[in-house]
């Protein structure tokens, strides 16, 4: 999508100085291809209101909730949908769960589509 590719985000990680840190791995935010709790801290930035359908939606942040690890934190950017992402997390047994108003810089195209940032943390 937007031409975005591994070898873009590698260009990035370079970028910053960080690619010697840095594994990429592709896989869908559905189901993603690694265990429980393997993070500290998940993030994500303008992606999950690509899915389609509510449910697939959910089922994304499950995952990311189920790869972090216990005491670890989320940070989610999304529009439209943060505040029922903090409800998934909510139900899922989160902790310290609040959404933000990003504000004008965040803004996608206009002022119609903010951005919420999701904090979440994982019971340690
Ligand atoms: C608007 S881009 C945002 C990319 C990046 N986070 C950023 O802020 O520049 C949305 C990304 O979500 C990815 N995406 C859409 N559906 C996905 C899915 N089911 N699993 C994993 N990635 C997905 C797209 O390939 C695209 O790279």
């Amino acid at each position: 999508m937007s031409g975005n590719a591994e070898e873009v985000t590698r260009r990035n990680a370079e970028a910053e100085g960080v690619a010697g840190r840095v594994e990429l791995v592709t896989g869908d935010m559905r189901s993603l291809p690694v265990e429980d709790a393997s993070f500290d801290l998940v993030v994500s930035s303008l992606a999950v209101h690509n899915i389609p359908d509510a449910d697939g939606r959910d089922g994304a942040i499950t995952e990311a909730y189920r790869v972090t690890a216990p005491g670890g934190r989320l940070l989610l950017a999304d529009f439209r949908h943060a505040p029922r992402y903090a409800d998934v997390l909510r139900g899922l047994g989160a902790q310290e769960v609040a959404v933000r108003d990003l504000g004008w810089r965040f803004w996608y195209g206009g002022p119609w589509f903010g951005t919420g940032m999701v904090t979440a943390r994982k019971p340690g």
